[in-house]
C-alpha cells in the first residue's frame, strides 16, 4: 500500500462508532497492516472495547496493532505553554485568581487540535500502513473535521495581520495601559502550533488516502443526524466511502414481541439503503453479548466485512470537482440530502462562501475560476452547481 490510510469513524453517539472502529482496525492489522487505532472522543472507550489498558503514546494490542489514547493534559503543557501562560497573565489582569486563570486558558477543542496532529504525524511517520480514527459524537465530529479549514483561514489570513498589528500598537499600548500585550514568543508558538497541522486538511480530504464511514442504527432520529451529517462530512470536501448499519435485529429472532421492531428496522434499512446510494451499506446484526474484547471485535468484524477488505477504499466520489461546459466553468459541490432553502451563497473576493444550515466553508477558488463572475446556481440532485462566466459577461 502506498501511503497510509486513514479510516475514520462517526455517527451518533451510542451507535456503535467505538466497536466498529475497533472491529476495522483488528481487521486491518489481521491483513498484516501495521496499524494504529485512536479516538477524538475524551470519553475514551477504546481501551474498554479492547479490554486492554492504552497510553498516550500508544500501546500494543496484538503484534500488528496498536492503540493510542491522547492525555490532553500533558500535551498541552509542552505545545501550549506559552500561550496559556499569556491567557493566565490576561485572565488574571482581569481579576481572576490564578486556579480560575488555570482553568479558563483551557480552550475547549485543544484536544481536537492534538488529535488532528497526531493523526498527521501518525500518517508521516512511515510507522503505519492504516490509521483507524474514532471520533466523537456528531457535533464534535462537524467541529473537529472543520478544524483544520477554519484554522488554515485564520492562519493565513487573520494571523499576519493580527501579528503586526501587535507588533505596531505593543509599544503605545504598553505605555497606556497595564493590559498584558501578547508578546513574539506568544505568536511564534501559535505559529508552532499551528505548523503541527499544516497539510492535515490536505491529507484528511485526500480521497484516496482518507475516508469518513457512517455508523447508523435503524432507527429514524439516528438516520435524519446521519444525513445532516454526511452533508456537512461534503461540505468540507471529506469522501464518505461506507454506511455501517449496526444493531440490526437477526433474523433468527423470531419471537412475536420483535416483530413491530423487525419490521421498523427492514424499513429503516431500505431507507439507508437508498438514502445513501451508491454508497455500500456494510450489515451488523446486534450481537448475543456486548463486543468486548479481541476474540468478539475479530467475529464482529468478519461479519461486518465478509469478503471485502476493510482497508480498501469502498467508494469513490468527488465532493469538490470543476467542470467545463461551453465556454463557461461549473463548479460542483457534492451536498447529499441538502435542502435548497437552507442554502447560502456569497462571493468575496477569491472566495466562494457557502453556508448549509449552521455550516459555512469559505472554498478559495481555484486559479479558473478567480477571474471569473459568478452567473448562478442551482441544485441539480444532491449536488450545487455554480456556473462562472467571463468577467464583464453580466449574466443575471
Ligand atoms: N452490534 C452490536 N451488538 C451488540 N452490542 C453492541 C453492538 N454494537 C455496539 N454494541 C455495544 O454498545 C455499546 C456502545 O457502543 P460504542 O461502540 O461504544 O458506541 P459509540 O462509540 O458510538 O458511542 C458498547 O457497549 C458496545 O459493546
Ligand atoms: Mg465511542
Amino acid at each position: 500500500m502506498s501511503g497510509t490510510r486513514i479510516l475514520l469513524f462517526t455517527g451518533k453517539g451510542g451507535v456503535g462508532k467505538t466497536t466498529t472502529a475497533a472491529a476495522t482496525a483488528l481487521r486491518c492489522a489481521d491483513a498484516g497492516l501495521r496499524t494504529i487505532v485512536l479516538s477524538t472522543d475524551p470519553a475514551h472507550s477504546l481501551a474498554d472495547a479492547f479490554d486492554v489498558p492504552l497510553t498516550s503514546v500508544g500501546s500494543p494490542i496484538t503484534p500488528m496493532l496498536w492503540g493510542q489514547q491522547l492525555d490532553a493534559q500533558e500535551r498541552l503543557e509542552d505545545a501550549w505553554g506559552e500561550i496559556q501562560s499569556y491567557l493566565q497573565d490576561v485572565l488574571g489582569w482581569a481579576g481572576l485568581d490564578a486556579l480560575e486563570a488555570e482553568e479558563l486558558s483551557v480552550i475547549p477543542g485543544l484536544d481536537e487540535i492534538f488529535s488532528l496532529s497526531d493523526i498527521k504525524s501518525f500518517a508521516e511517520s512511515g510507522t503505519w500502513d492504516v490509521v483507524v480514527v474514532d471520533c466523537a459524537p456528531t457535533a464534535e465530529t462537524i467541529r473537529f473535521l472543520s478544524l483544520p479549514d477554519v484554522l488554515s483561514w485564520y492562519m493565513e489570513r487573520i494571523f499576519p495581520m493580527e501579528r503586526r498589528l501587535v507588533k505596531a500598537v505593543r509599544p503605545i499600548l504598553t505605555r497606556v495601559t497595564s493590559l498584558p500585550i501578547a508578546g513574539e514568543e506568544v505568536f511564534d508558538a501559535t505559529r508552532r502550533f499551528y505548523d503541527r497541522l499544516d497539510g492535515v486538511r490536505e491529507l484528511l480530504t485526500d480521497g484516496e488516502r482518507t475516508t469518513v464511514r457512517l455508523v447508523v442504527n435503524p432507527e429514524r432520529m439516528v438516520i435524519a443526524e446521519a444525513r445532516r451529517l454526511s452533508t456537512y462530512l461534503s461540505l468540507f470536501g471529506y469522501q464518505v466511502d461506507a454506511v455501517i448499519a449496526n444493531r440490526l435485529l437477526p433474523e433468527a429472532i423470531t419471537d412475536p414481541w420483535f416483530k413491530a421492531w423487525k419490521d421498523a428496522h427492514a424499513e429503516h434499512l431500505s431507507a439507508i439503503e437508498d438514502g445513501f446510494a451508491p454508497l455500500p451499506v456494510l450489515r451488523a446484526e446486534l450481537a448475543p453479548e456486548e463486543l468486548v474484547g479481541v476474540e468478539r471485535l475479530r467475529a464482529f468484524a468478519d461479519l461486518l466485512y465478509g469478503d471485502r477488505d476493510a482497508a480498501a477504499i469502498l467508494h469513490r466520489a468527488e465532493p469538490l470537482s470543476v467542470e467545463r461546459r461551453g465556454g463557461d466553468y461549473v463548479l460542483r459541490i457534492e451536498l447529499p440530502f441538502a435542502d435548497h432553502d437552507d442554502l447560502d451563497l456569497g462571493r468575496v473576493d477569491d472566495e466562494l462562501l457557502v453556508r448549509v444550515g449552521p455550516y459555512r466553508r469559505g472554498i478559495v477558488l481555484p486559479d479558473s475560476l478567480k477571474r471569473r463572475s459568478v452567473a448562478g446556481a442551482r441544485m441539480v440532485d444532491d449536488r450545487l452547481e455554480v456556473t462562472f462566466v467571463e468577467q464583464g459577461e453580466g449574466r443575471p
